[in-house]
């Protein structure tokens, strides 16, 4: 049985499997088992930021490993110390930290945290949002086919349309402990917000005594061209949610935490593996990595010169290319899944976001060769009439 064979017969089901088998990766490519080289336009679903296998991460796993790999957060421990004074630099104004394992765990905290600090019950998310799969973040995610068959969820939340001030400013009451959002959409299709709408939603949260919670545990750490999305709109959130790529690859969730959040006391919430040093130490790599290679500000000079590229195929089945940095969507006139497929067999590896929405999140590390490499293989996808 090759490992197809094999996971297919043992693994729960929840995955849709590729025929395909990876067993390395190197940079922005991914390898197979006869060695056939794919170029990752996914990054794992966005987590490879760095690419895979960076050395310098590798090497700080390493060392960790044979160090110290699991300590409780009660006890305090250098790697950790120096990873919280790290992300306290990032944002100004969100100066504490909760460490978990994942991206839902992340949205978990910061909607545990807002009704704690608040005292008030009801969670303002967008329609279109995804925030992860456990009960309090599912609750928040939009799209039904996420909630069905699991419901009754999680009570107190509802959504409203994205990039809508007016219905904003109609639902937040005296009974909201939060509005939560993404800075720009991704699995809901790759919409960013507007400007003046993440402005309001700060506004209308203050105004109320609200907390906003901006979920960037898709378009964190580069991604967009920003080390967070937020940043390109002079957003301050009361909780910054994030995950995926902040360790090179090693699991890890955070929520960074602004002054308003009160109330947080021992006991109050915790997770096991939270913290952990080894998490702790791949992440400082990656962020001296990221910090050190430039990959912010390649990921913007990156992702304007994709995204122009992507505008000039003149295929019929392009509605539209929207993104910002490398977070893109070119949104297609049909279903994108036989075009994902027709990329797969020209060896490139991208995503979907919703049915018709081809979604590109390439490791920021990806060269410019590899990029007009994705380009031709796109223009033979999309041009191709059959
Ligand atoms: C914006 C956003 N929030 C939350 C999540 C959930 O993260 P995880 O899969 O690590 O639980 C994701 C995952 O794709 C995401 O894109």
């Amino acid at each position: 049985m090759d490992f197809y064979e094999i996971e297919t017969k043992y693994s729960a089901g929840v995955y849709a499997k590729q025929q395909l088998s990876i067993v390395r990766g190197q940079g922005a490519s991914l390898f197979d088992t006869d060695g056939n080289e794919y170029l990752d336009c996914s990054s794992g679903h966005g987590v490879a930021n760095l690419g895979h296998a960076h050395p310098k991460v590798a090497a700080a796993i390493a060392e960790q490993a044979s160090t110290l790999i699991t300590l409780f957060e009660s006890y305090p421990n250098d790697k950790r110390a120096a990873l919280m004074q790290k992300m306290a630099s990032l944002v100004p104004g969100l100066e504490r930290v909760f460490f978990c394992n994942s991206g839902t765990e992340a949205v978990e905290a910061a909607l545990k945290f807002a009704r704690i600090s608040t005292g008030r019950t009801n969670i303002i998310a967008a329609m279109r949002a995804f925030h992860g799969r456990t009960f309090g973040s599912l609750s928040a995610t939009f799209n039904k086919k996420y909630r069905q068959g699991v419901e009754p969820l999680v009570p107190g939340f509802s959504h409203v349309p994205y990039n809508n001030i007016e219905a904003l400013e109609n639902a937040v009451t005296g009974k909201t402990a939060a509005v939560i959002l993404e800075p720009i959409q991704g699995e809901g299709g790759v919409y960013p917000a507007d400007a003046n709408y993440l402005q309001a939603a700060q506004r209308i949260c203050a105004e109320r005594g609200a907390l906003l919670i901006i979920d960037e545990i898709q378009s964190g750490f580069g991604r967009t061209g920003k080390m967070f999305a937020v940043q390109h709109f002079n957003v301050m959130p009361d909780l910054l949610c994030c995950a995926k790529s902040l360790a090179g690859g090693v699991p890890i969730g955070a929520v960074l935490i602004g002054e308003k959040v009160q109330n947080l006391t021992p006991g109050a919430h915790g997770s096991t593996f939270g913290g952990n040093p080894l998490s702790c130490a791949a992440a400082l790599a990656a962020l001296k990595a990221i910090e050190e290679e430039g990959l912010v500000e390649q990921a913007a000079e990156k992702g304007a010169y994709l995204i122009e590229k992507l505008r000039r195929i003149e295929s019929p089945l392009v509605r539209e290319v929207r993104g910002m940095g490398l977070m893109i969507g070119i949104e297609l006139k049909q279903k994108v899944a036989p075009y994902l497929k027709a990329l797969q067999e020209k060896r490139v590896i991208a995503l979907n976001a919703g049915m018709t929405v081809l979604r590109l999140l390439p490791p920021l590390v990806i060269s410019y060769e590899q990029i007009d490499r994705l380009v031709s293989a796109l223009e033979d996808v999309l041009m191709d009439e059959n």
